[in-house]
């Protein structure tokens, strides 16, 4: 039962506070149960309890037998020295999450006890609306239970997908990214609709919508997003024209190249990261 749990955010940014706001928004669990810690910024830490009416103390005042669930939110740079400074204070039982993008299991397991339950996850900013496509990936010691409770916890921001840590970078570039994508996508819509003749803004508002109702009818229906466009385009006609321009200037590959160097970079970004701090 998470809501019986207690919950602790080791690091209190933007991250942080969406995944707190989902989990309050979703009655995941009482606000007293969360509580919050950072580095140094008190002021920010103030702010999320009147915000949220959740506990925040400084680190050093944090109860750690208390928490079931500790939740890594800092910038991966400071990983080592969160997860050092964790290790004396945590036992095997409680659980460690991390969101921090390129820190692996393994490594995070090197810093704290042998059997030592850790879940890798990687949420994106759609968090802040309770709508983001979040992985997650379990160490080595990491049990069913608590694979199960983790998704529990995490589908107050959005889906939730267990995935092989190996996939990681893969989903970094489609979901982790993604949203970066449909924003150029609309920057783009914007564009052409001023180009036409149309306000910028009703654009959008069309464009998101548009954008919104595809998406639903991938979730929705049965039918492949192949069979969705084909059902969609007859021949000689507009959306047909539409297409023609879109191959004809590499849309697909285009798509496909987004993915592909943001999952790359996510790659090298983790075996940096790995590197600089073992
Ligand atoms: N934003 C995204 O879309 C996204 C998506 C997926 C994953 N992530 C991951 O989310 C993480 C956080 O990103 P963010 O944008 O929320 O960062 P941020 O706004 O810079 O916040 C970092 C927080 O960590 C605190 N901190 C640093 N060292 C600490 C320690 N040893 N113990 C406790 N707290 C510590 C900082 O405290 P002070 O302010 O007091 O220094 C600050 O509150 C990153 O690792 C990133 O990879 C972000």
């Amino acid at each position: 039962m998470i809501k019986t749990r207690k919950i602790a955010f080791l690091g209190a940014g933007s991250m942080a506070e969406a995944m707190i706001s989902g989990m309050i928004n979703a009655n995941k669990l009482p606000a007293k149960n969360i509580i919050v810690t950072n580095r140094s910024n008190e002021k920010r830490l103030n702010e999320l309890e009147a915000k949220y009416g959740i506990t925040s103390v400084r680190r050093h005042e944090l109860n750690t037998k208390e928490i079931d669930v500790f939740i890594l939110a800092m910038k991966p740079k400071d990983a080592e020295q969160a997860l050092s400074s964790l290790k004396p204070d945590i036992q095997k039982h409680q659980i460690v999450l991390s969101v921090l993008a390129g820190i692996s299991t393994s490594y995070m397991e090197s810093l704290l006890h042998d059997d030592q339950q850790v879940i890798r996850v990687m949420p994106n900013t759609s968090s802040m609306i309770q709508q983001s496509a979040t992985a997650i990936s379990p160490g080595q010691n990491t049990a069913m239970d608590t694979v199960l409770l983790t998704k529990d916890l995490l589908s107050a921001i959005g889906e939730v997908y267990l995935i092989d840590e190996k996939q990681m970078d893969i989903f970094t570039g489609i979901a982790g990214s993604g949203p970066a994508y449909f924003y150029f996508l609309m920057e783009h819509i914007e564009k052409a609709a001023k180009e036409e003749g149309l306000d910028p803004e009703v654009a959008r508002q069309i464009g998101a919508q548009t954008i919104y109702g595809a998406a639903r009818m991938m979730m929705e229906r049965e039918e492949t997003p192949t069979q969705l466009r084909k059902n969609v385009t007859s021949p000689n006609g507009t959306t047909a024209a539409g297409l023609d321009a879109l191959a004809k200037y590499g849309g697909g590959e285009a798509m496909m190249a987004a993915i592909k160097g943001a999952s790359k970079r996510s790659k090298e970004l983790s075996t940096q990261l790995q590197k600089v701090s073992s």
